[in-house]
């Protein structure tokens, strides 16, 4: 109850995203919660339970309805009741026109530069207001003394300005985009443009991965918003009296969790018992990519690469295997089904031409691996290879960093992804549509000397310690902890 007063007198902190922190689901043995697992809900959970406060989201778990209260909050995490969840309800049209429409079908080709694959209906567009002003709604509701608002992604691009229109000056709001932001030449080609743009300026400050999204952004805003003025010396924007700040700083993983977890023998054990289940050979090398079945992931060309590798160079035939992991993702959208299809062709291909009774050369699997299993399998890799065509940032490859205890191996790593910006100095690069660099660079990954990959792991694990998640959050709640420091407690 302290912990709670304390936190509606101070500035008080809401978060909304599309994506819950936890569902509640129902099972034979009553309703069960289920935790947070990978990404931004994982990431911010521990912040929440530090600083208290609702978070605001999509309730789609089928049991989530029967724990609110008459306002649709619950307590999380269980036993702990450390922070509110306000939960969004949403019918089938809503989801298929707000997130499968407008969100995955229209911004997110268009953010990752995908214009050929964008497919507007302006009924999607008008479910996309609606929700956002659903949100909307929600937060005003939530929203007590000056509160810090923190908004995430896509999805929302419309809530800032509604909530700005509603909530006086005091209200920090703020939002983070995780997707890259595309040069004024690919965003203008969407119907509604500006007023994505005037939606997000609703917000006292926009952060992004890198900055060249940041730059992306800024040219936009001048192209597009007559009244908006540019300061690019200081990136921020004077928009209806108020200064906008946009900023980059890519978001870390939790490095400190991520070594205990890797050291354990249950992650060990894990990792050995994946191997031999897919019966990869003891004396195998092992190459790994694990990436959601996304068009933007590149995951055919990774193929491609492999076999021209295999092609190159029969030497390593039975001496490397390839472990993907790709997880079925959106697939009600017919693009993210075709891309399934194709890295199914392609992997039964490849098996087929260059596998033998005692050697698989791509082990794919499409289930979800725990997260113990996936750092077990990290730490055991000598290659992983992380291929988008294009990516916000690519936390997989700070992860595989991560759980590296040996320095013994190497990344592979495209210069589209937003991570290239932070790790690329160190990393192999490759261009995923050059075939022929591609499967040489795998080549490269292999024959390095075990100095120089020691040499270059140490230092992308030094990069990424730097930046972890902990400093992420703490850079972005800076104003929050700033005014709870000079408040008695
Ligand atoms: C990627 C993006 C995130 C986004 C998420 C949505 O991971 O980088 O910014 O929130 O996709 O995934 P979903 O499964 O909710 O469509």
């Amino acid at each position: 109850w302290e912990r709670h007063t304390q936190t509606v007198s101070d500035n008080q902190l809401i978060v909304v995203s599309n994506r819950q922190p936890y569902r509640h689901t129902e099972t034979e043995s009553g309703i069960e919660v289920e935790r947070p697992t990978g990404g931004l809900t994982e990431g911010l959970d521990p912040a929440m339970r530090e600083l208290g406060g609702t978070w605001v989201a999509w309730g789609d778990g089928d049991a989530d309805d029967a724990v609110v209260d008459s306002n649709d909050r619950v307590l999380v995490p269980p036993e702990e009741d450390a922070y509110t969840l306000r939960r969004i309800w949403l019918s089938d049209e809503d989801v298929d026109r707000y997130y499968y429409g407008l969100s995955n079908r229209v911004l997110w080709p268009l953010c990752h530069s995908f214009p050929g694959k964008i497919e507007y209906r302006g009924s999607d567009w008008d479910r996309y207001k609606q929700i956002n002003e659903e949100f909307a709604n929600a937060v005003i509701a939530e929203a007590s003394d000056d509160p810090v608002v923190w908004f995430h992604d896509y999805h929302l691009a419309l809530a800032p300005s509604l909530v700005r229109a509603q909530l006086d000056t005091q209200a920090t709001l703020q939002h983070f985009w995780h997707i890259p932001w595309p040069v004024w030449d690919v965003y203008r080609v969407v119907p509604n443009s500006h007023t994505l743009l005037r939606g997000l300026l609703g917000n006292d400050r926009i952060g992004f991965h890198v900055h060249r999204y940041c730059q992306n952004f800024l040219s936009c805003v001048d192209a597009a918003i007559p009244e908006a003025n540019v300061d690019w010396e200081r990136q921020c924007i004077r928009y209806q009296g108020r200064a906008i700040t946009v900023e980059s700083i890519p978001m870390g993983v939790p490095v400190e969790d991520i070594q205990a977890e890797v050291t354990s023998e249950d992650a060990r054990a894990q990792a050995a018992e994946f191997e031999a289940d897919h019966a990869i050979p003891d004396e195998a090398r092992v190459a790994i990519g694990v990436d959601r079945l996304d068009y933007t992931k590149g995951i055919p060309e990774r193929l491609d690469a492999l076999a021209h590798f295999f092609d190159a160079n029969p030497e390593w035939r039975g001496k490397l295997t390839y472990v993907q992991n790709a997880s079925e993702s959106r697939s009600r959208i017919p693009a993210y089904r075709e891309v399934q299809e194709t890295v199914t062709d392609a992997v039964s291909e490849i098996n087929e031409q260059y596998g033998t009774d005692d050697w698989t050369p791509v082990v794919y699997t499409t289930k979800r691996l725990s997260r113990q299993k996936l750092l077990g399998l990290y730490n055991e890799a000598d290659v992983a290879i992380v291929s988008p065509i294009r990516d916000g940032l690519n936390l997989v490859a700070q992860e595989f960093i991560a759980a590296q205890t040996s320095n013994d191996a190497a990344l592979l790593l495209s210069s589209n992804a937003g991570a290239h910006d932070l790790l690329g100095q160190h990393a192999l690069t490759i261009d995923p549509h050059d075939t022929r660099q591609f499967s040489s660079t795998i080549e490269t990954a292999l024959c390095m000397s075990p100095h120089d990959r020691r040499q270059r792991m140490g230092d992308l694990r030094g990069i990424v310690a730097q930046n972890d998640l902990q400093q992420w959050v703490d850079s972005q709640l800076d104003v929050l902890r700033a005014s709870r420091q000079v408040r008695p407690e």
